[in-house]
């Protein structure tokens, strides 16, 4: 799926049931932050796993080419927000996210 950079979706960080919009090409973990959204995060190239949650709803794809996940993390619905690109709405759990 190519992304398209004028794309902008909303996405949901639950259980706070925060909100943001994602857009264009900016990873999951920028638009967070742009969005007033705290996600943890530390290295911010997808290796160190800080920022790690599940995906409830929604696709995502990567900047990079090997993020620090399994296939079969993956496949249980792990993300690495950080070097994640929304392709369509998201919900995504993650139960330290914080309104800054
Ligand atoms: S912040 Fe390190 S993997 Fe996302």
């Amino acid at each position: 799926m190519s992304h398209a950079p004028d794309a902008c979706y909303q996405v949901r960080v639950e259980p706070a049931g925060l909100a943001f919009d994602a857009e264009g090409a900016l990873t999951v973990l920028e638009a967070a932050e742009m969005g007033r959204v705290e996600l943890p995060s530390s290295c911010r190239n997808g290796t160190c796993r800080t920022c790690l949650c599940q995906l409830r709803e929604g696709q995502v794809s990567y900047t990079v080419e090997w993020p620090g996940l399994s296939a079969e993390e993956k496949a249980q619905g792990w993300i690495l927000p950080c070097v994640a690109v929304a392709e369509s709405n998201l919900v995504l759990e993650q139960p330290a996210a914080r309104a800054t």
